[in-house]
């Protein structure tokens, strides 16, 4: 009996050391350093998209995003995943991009993780960026 009080006052010191541990693990994940860093690199790749968007992907056809879409304010990222008319289906914004890479730059699709979309998709987020989420919105 005595033993079992003894084994549970070590498991919760245990306990509270793991805990501790977890804590200085997690205090010490990132620098600001670090979060300069990870800002410099996205928007890097928003400005890589920023140059796809507008002439950049060099299109089969010679037609740009913004031909269509002067800039991506008048997309609607935030809205996405949503029913989209032309795909039939609940889609990801990729898929809704490459539904305009296909057609109206009558150009092969993009892996959803090919760098170029993961740009383009980083630019027209980060135009809309004050816009509250509305998943399925019309
Ligand atoms: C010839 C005109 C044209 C071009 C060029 C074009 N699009 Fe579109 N785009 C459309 C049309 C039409 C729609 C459908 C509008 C709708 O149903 O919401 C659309 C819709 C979209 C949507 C969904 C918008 C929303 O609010 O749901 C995205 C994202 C998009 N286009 C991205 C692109 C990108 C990226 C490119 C360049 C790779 C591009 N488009 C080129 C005509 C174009």
């Amino acid at each position: 009996m005595k033993r079992g009080i003894i084994h549970k006052a070590a498991l919760s010191v245990l306990g509270f050391a793991v805990l501790l541990g977890s804590a200085t693990v997690c205090a010490d994940e990132f620098t600001d350093k670090d979060l300069e860093r990870w800002q410099k690199e996205f928007m890097s790749v928003v400005k890589q998209g920023d140059e796809l968007f507008h002439g950049g992907l060099k299109s089969k056809n010679t037609v740009s995003c913004d031909q269509c879409h002067p800039n991506a304010t008048s997309i609607h990222p935030e809205t996405y995943p949503k029913f989209q008319q032309q795909l039939g289906k609940v889609a990801v914004l990729g898929e809704m991009i490459n539904w305009c890479i296909m057609n109206p730059l009558e150009s092969d699709p993009l892996a959803l993780n090919d760098p170029k979309m993961v740009a383009l998709q980083a630019y027209i987020h980060w135009e809309r960026k004050d816009k509250p989420l509305a998943p399925g919105k019309h």
